[in-house]
């Protein structure tokens, strides 16, 4: 590996950040990608260069595989540059760097607040896992009046996605900021269905950004990844902790994610306009009952999101006029979007939450946490808008 970054021009584009951002000028033998560093562990010439390393005076990244690797490295860095994040940390998954950054910043006695349609499984570990080890949580609704109301002497964070899942609700970044400075509380922002195209809350002064790297940025249904980005106290404190949980990104999964990342972008704006173009579609439809597209000046955060938000999206919800079964003879009918649960990849993805996430639940459980019968995620993909537009169109005619 060449020892030179590529230096970007401070008013870089995105795209040209995504293509360039935390690669080397001349990687080994030249190649244009950046290699996939296979390895569990790295070697020493002799002692004096293994001293060299341990007292900072050489540019290696780690000495064993569970403290870094090149491949990563340069996945991190980029995402950085997407972000405006002085540093990164990559994990296996979404979930991974959640949990591994609630562990090392809260202690016994710390108190959590966290926003309601957080996605399931982060209210999950702090109900059922940070509970065991007497760490407390508030579920409160996403908005920074509701979470102020809550906040206690033993608040240590505040955790909220924006846009949350599946109704894409929106915080007010500055107002939350405010009262996380306020009482000296850490504010942590699951960005994942905004990703750094549309909105970057670190500009705003939020102290990590985390993404489910599964979604948006890695972009092809084809790897698992989570992030963590921040400045680099906060995420060198957290590195301390991953290293020796051992929940560490492989290289292969780095090389996929530096590639996927070199069309975010591209991606991304096809996504956002396809999404704005649906869901207006919908919207006029006589067999939709409500959409749920911050987009859309009828949803609840318009005015927020149209304040923060360069664009709206890629996940458009929406409630059919019917019950369980009119959504799922409305799903069976649809061609080209498969039915699984995720969001953010090249093809479109769709699933009745009631049947994918919250299938365990009866129906009345179920509203009772506000996820009806009716309700159907449409994660858009990068095929032509007019295609999905048909495709609905005939779908919708069959209910
Ligand atoms: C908003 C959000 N955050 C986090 C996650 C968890 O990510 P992963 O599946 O990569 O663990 C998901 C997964 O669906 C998600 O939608």
């Amino acid at each position: 590996m060449g020892e030179k970054k590529i230096i970007l021009e401070q008013e870089a584009g995105e795209t040209t950040k995504s293509v360039h951002g935390g690669e080397y000028e001349f990687n080994d033998k030249y190649a244009i990608t950046t290699p996939i560093y296979q390895t569990s562990t790295y070697t020493f010439e002799n002692t004096a260069q293994l001293r060299d390393f341990f007292e900072g005076r050489s540019q290696r990244i780690s000495e064993y595989g569970r403290y870094g690797n090149p491949t990563q490295e340069v996945a991190e860095d980029k995402l950085c540059k997407l972000e405006n994040a002085e540093a990164a940390l990559l994990f296996p998954s979404g979930m991974s760097a959640i949990t591994t950054a609630i562990f090392a910043i809260c202690k016994m006695g710390d108190h959590i607040v966290i926003t309601s349609d957080s996605y399931r499984r982060t209210r999950q570990f702090i109900r059922q896992i940070m509970s065991r080890y007497g760490v407390e949580f508030t579920l409160t609704e996403p908005d920074a009046e509701s979470v102020e109301k809550v906040i206690k002497n033993n608040t240590r964070l505040i955790i909220s996605e924006s846009p949350t899942n599946p109704y894409l609700r929106v915080v007010d970044f500055e107002k939350i900021v405010a009262i996380g400075h306020k009482h000296r509380i850490k504010i942590m922002i699951d960005s994942t269905l905004a990703t750094p195209f549309n909105f970057k809350p670190l500009d705003y002064g939020v102290d990590i950004v985390t993404h489910s790297v599964t979604k948006y940025l890695s972009g092809h249904n084809d790897v698992l990844a989570g992030v963590l980005l921040g400045k680099s106290t906060i995420i060198s404190a957290i590195k301390e902790l991953q290293a020796i949980i051992g929940g560490i990104s492989d290289p292969n999964s780095s090389y996929l994610i530096i590639r996927g990342l070199k069309t975010f972008p591209l991606r991304m704006q096809r996504q956002n306009e396809s999404a704005m173009i649906i869901a207006n579609y919908l919207e006029k439809h006589s067999k939709i009952d409500k959409v749920w597209y911050p987009g859309l000046k009828s949803h609840p955060d318009y005015e927020i999101a149209k304040k923060y938000m360069k664009a709206f999206g890629g996940v458009v919800s929406f409630q059919i006029k019917g019950n369980l079964e009119t959504g799922t003879k409305f799903i069976d009918s649809m061609k080209i979007p498969k039915i699984a649960p995720s969001i953010g990849g090249v093809e479109s993805l769709i699933e009745q939450p009631s049947l994918m996430s919250y299938y365990e639940l009866t129906t009345q459980e179920r509203e009772s946490i506000g996820i009806y019968d009716n309700l159907i995620r449409f994660s858009i993909g990068i095929e032509d808008t007019e295609d999905l537009i048909k495709d609905l169109d005939q779908a919708l005619s069959k209910i």
